[in-house]
């Protein structure tokens, strides 16, 4: 995405460097690229100081609405006075573009009405996408030739060497507290486990990294004297489940699953009792609770094949997944009845979205996972769990990839299958929860022994079963 910058008070190139450094530190986000700095007449008159402006590519896994907040705490933090239109301003940044996604709030017009009139935009923006096409339907070089001259020019005496079209790696170094939590690991005889969609950073220290069935797998066999589960709740209550006699340690207590808490006990024992020759399926992602109410569990990896391991003609209940459910059913050929659950992260998908990834991406296969829509799945290249996604993407013989789950899985592939490239389907796909554990959270977990995860040793039992019956299964 591009956000625009703009300084025409105080030290302007020294605002715009700090805008800079301040968003490589914001969560998940790395400047990656930005233009030359050009010099603007002022527009709100003669007294005022000319304007820089200048644009920045940005890869970021804040949602829309949370860059806009943290773009305003940056313009807070650099003393800009706001509502002031025209006048002298310390910072201004504007998101310009969003991957495509579009907003006509008053408080974030993306793409930016404006953009196309302003020379001062798109003299910047066509150094690093000249291709880009515009909601006009023209490319940047085209709108750029057909805007009247503007008093714009590249401020090319400034000093060689102080901006640089690709930025270096990010301030926010992480390497210290990484080493920290590596080393008190080797002490304390810790595996820290991190799913796939955690934050980059995090996924870096762990042990290992996978989808929500391997990493309990590992938590069952694991000889460490503690698990750190780096996830969110169901994933550190399953791995209890599967490995009581280790304690497992959650860095973020607060981090749950909105679609694990759409499903209650008594709401399944309610529906259990309407049908009680019903088998009942539950996805991984539910409480401990739900899974001693549950004959057997199943991941986005193997519900298909669990939905087939239920005798013919017997009813199938399958919670909390409403979009897993009917995928799976209509792959196994089987009827079921859905709880109405679902994952508001993959849940927002649309078809619009595939149809305009494939658009921008013409060479690149669509993988999205279960929980999205039905009508999204069934247009897919693939439908894959995030274990699923690595080895599909792994062995498949394209070489670009449009993702349609967590934005989290990019960074996992980009690691994991080199050489090819991954566009997040759309960047608002983003968990809030998953992102919560940071890595000084990891820290103190680790130094503190603790949150340790606890469950109910009869509940523990019981959802054992519909564990092991799964693993079974899959066996
Ligand atoms: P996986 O089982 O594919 O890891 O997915 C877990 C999850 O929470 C998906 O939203
Ligand atoms: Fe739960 Fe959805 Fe987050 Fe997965 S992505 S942990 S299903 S809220």
């Amino acid at each position: 995405m591009f956000l625009g910058l703009g300084s025409n008070l105080g030290d302007r190139e020294a605002a715009l460097s700090r805008a800079r450094v301040l968003l490589t530190a914001l969560p998940g986000t790395t400047v990656t690229a930005e233009s030359g700095i050009y010099v603007t007449a002022p527009v709100g008159g003669p007294e005022q100081d000319d304007y820089l402006n200048q644009v920045v590519e940005v890869r970021t896994l804040l949602s829309p609405y949370e860059l806009l907040t943290s773009v305003q705490g940056i313009e807070a933090e650099l003393g800009r006075v706001r509502d002031i239109r025209w006048g002298p301003r310390t910072i201004d940044v504007d998101i310009l573009w969003y991957h495509g996604f579009s907003s006509a709030d008053a408080r974030l017009e993306v793409p930016h009405p404006r953009m196309e009139e302003r020379r001062f935009v798109l003299e910047p923006l066509a150094e690093l996408a000249p291709d880009l096409v515009l909601p006009s339907g023209l490319t940047v070089t085209e709108a750029l030739a057909g805007l009247p001259d503007q008093a714009v020019r590249r401020n090319d005496d400034r000093t060689a060497g102080t901006v640089s079209r690709r930025s270096e790696r990010s301030p926010m170094d992480h390497s210290i507290v990484q080493k920290q939590i590596r080393r008190l690991a080797e002490e304390t005889g810790a595996i820290i486990l991190a799913h796939n969609y955690q934050r980059p950073e995090v996924q870096d220290i762990a042990d290992i990294v996978g989808d929500s069935l391997g990493l309990s797998r590992q938590a069952a066999t694991s000889k460490a004297r503690m698990i750190v589960f780096c996830g969110v709740h169901f994933m550190a209550e399953t791995a209890v489940i599967l490995a009581p006699d280790i304690p497992v340690i959650a860095p973020e207590p607060q981090a749950g699953c909105a679609m694990a808490d759409m499903v209650d006990v008594e709401g399944l024992a309610h529906l259990k009792a309407e049908h009680p020759d019903a088998v009942v399926i539950s996805y991984v992602n539910t409480t401990a609770a739900v899974k001693a109410l549950t004959d057997i569990c199943c991941t986005s990896a193997n519900a298909v094949e669990i939905v087939r391991s239920v005798p013919a003609g017997q009813e199938i209940i399958f919670t909390p997944d409403r979009n897993l459910g009917r995928w799976a059913a209509k792959k196994a050929g089987r009827k079921v009845i859905v709880w109405p659950g679902f994952c508001p992260t993959h849940d927002l998908v649309q078809v619009e979205d595939v149809e305009r990834a494939r658009a921008i991406h013409p060479a690149a296969k669509v993988v999205v996972h279960p929980e999205c829509d039905p009508a999204v799945s069934d247009i897919a290249d693939a439908v894959e769990s995030t274990s699923g996604m690595i080895r599909f993407c792994r062995e498949d013989d394209a070489e670009e990839y449009v993702i349609g789950t967590e934005t989290g899985m990019i960074y996992r592939l980009c690691q994991d299958v080199p050489g090819k490239l991954f566009y997040p389907l759309t960047e608002m796909a983003v968990c809030p929860t998953m992102k919560l554990t940071t890595l000084q959270k990891v820290l103190e977990s680790v130094r503190n022994a603790g949150p340790v995860v606890t469950v109910d040793e009869e509940i523990r039992t019981k959802a054992l079963k519909a564990v092991q019956r799964m693993i079974e299964v899959g066996a």
